[in-house]
């Protein structure tokens, strides 16, 4: 069965598509919203040749000429010279403001393929087929797309919606367990800003997410999804509201840059959440039981809940260069509760500190 969410965006608008199975769909799907005679995948070389030939099949069964562009895997090819490569490849296949270009694989696919979409033409219609769970969760929804430039990430983009995005939550299957762990780490924090029943959901049921469990699985997807969407619907260009995403994030960010991103965002943001609550605690601003079931839950996940021998001075100041920064105060996104959070400017650098070092 799939499920369906809406991301209501007025002319933006949206279906979230999650189900198993759903990548074979894809052909029929476009179809329906009315596209018909050129298509393009953009992938990597490891998901062409797990998911490309069934992408395209379905596609070639509803009559669709199609092609497939594959960037080299990793984040380094996030880039500008890989979106120059592609231009040149969508202007070689006849791509025309019509045509939708498909970004079959994780965020680093979603967001450059959905950049070179924002771009071309002024733009051209994007669908997102996210591969990772962090992509089903997280970066295929909400329509920030943006390539790497210099030693800066994601600082060049734009806003530019998907027309759908089809989660086939089949294709986690093939995820090594790092992967999943990586999105856990997304789907935790969803639970911690928005949604308690959830983050008991996980409690209980989180061993048969990492051993994949389809109903599970589909169960995770689908509430970050909707938690996500709820959260995009009232702030579509982050102007407010979507800065409650970057829980654990202000933290994260620093511990995965000083680490030279050796540690994976997943686990970094791990501990920056484990930093939010700690900070929430010593402020009396949350339950102190809250700070046991975070790390708790962490754990079960296989996310780190302490700093690895990482120079803490260093993070201090990573987070002064981070884009959460205004008016050089660090800005941070605390619980008041497992289900709510605010955002606070209110911190002092001596107590993020003194929280860093206990961490350690
Ligand atoms: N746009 C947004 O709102 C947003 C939000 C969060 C993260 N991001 C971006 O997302 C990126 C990270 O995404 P990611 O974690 O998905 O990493 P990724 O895209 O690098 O994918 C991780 C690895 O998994 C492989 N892979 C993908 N699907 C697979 C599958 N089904 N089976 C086996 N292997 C598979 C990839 O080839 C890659 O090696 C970062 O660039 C980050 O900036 C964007
Ligand atoms: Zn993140």
């Amino acid at each position: 069965m799939v499920k369906t969410i809406r991301v209501n965006l007025g002319q933006n608008s949206y279906d979230i598509r999650i189900g198993s199975g759903t990548l074979s769909q894809t052909g029929q799907i476009l179809k329906e919203m009315g596209f018909n005679d050129k298509a393009i995948i953009i992938t990597n070389p490891i998901v062409k040749k797990l998911y490309g030939t069934s992408l395209k099949q379905s596609l070639i069964n509803e009559g669709f000429w199609v092609t497939i562009l594959s960037v080299p895997d990793g984040e380094e090819y996030k880039s500008l010279e890989s979106a120059g490569k592609l231009y040149h490849q969508l202007t070689e296949f006849g791509a025309e403001r019509t045509t939708p270009i498909l970004a079959l694989g994780g965020g680093v696919i979603g967001d450059l393929a959905g950049f070179v979409a924002a771009t071309y033409m002024r733009g051209i219609p994007l669908v997102q087929i996210p591969t990772t769970l962090l992509a089903q969760v997280d970066s295929s929804i909400g329509g920030k797309v943006a390539v790497n430039h210099g030693k800066l990430k994601n600082n060049i983009g734009a806003f530019h919606q998907p027309r759908t995005v089809i989660s086939d939550i089949a294709t986690l299957k093939t995820l090594p367990s790092a992967g999943i762990v990586n999105g856990l780490s997304e789907v935790i924090k969803y639970a911690v800003i928005r949604d308690e029943k959830f983050f008991t959901y996980l409690e209980k049921n989180l061993d048969p997410v990492k051993s994949l469990d389809d109903n599970v699985l589909e169960t995770i997807v689908t509430k970050s999804a909707r938690i996500k969407t709820g959260v995009v619907e009232n702030d579509e260009k982050d102007m407010g509201l979507r800065n409650i995403l970057n829980f654990g994030h202000t933290v994260g960010h620093a511990v995965e840059s000083v680490s030279n991103f050796e540690i994976a965002h997943g686990q970094a943001v791990g501990i920056g959440m484990m930093a939010g609550v700690k900070i929430a605690a010593e402020l009396s601003l949350v339950d102190s039981k809250a700070v046991i079931r975070l790390a708790k839950l962490l754990k079960k996940a296989g996310l780190m809940t302490v700093l690895p021998r990482l120079e803490i001075e260093q993070i201090m100041q990573a987070m002064q260069f981070d884009k959460k920064v205004q008016r050089g105060k660090i800005r941070f996104i605390l619980p008041k509760s497992i289900g709510e959070v605010f955002i606070t400017d209110d911190v002092s650098p001596a107590l993020i500190e003194r929280i860093l070092v206990e961490l350690k």
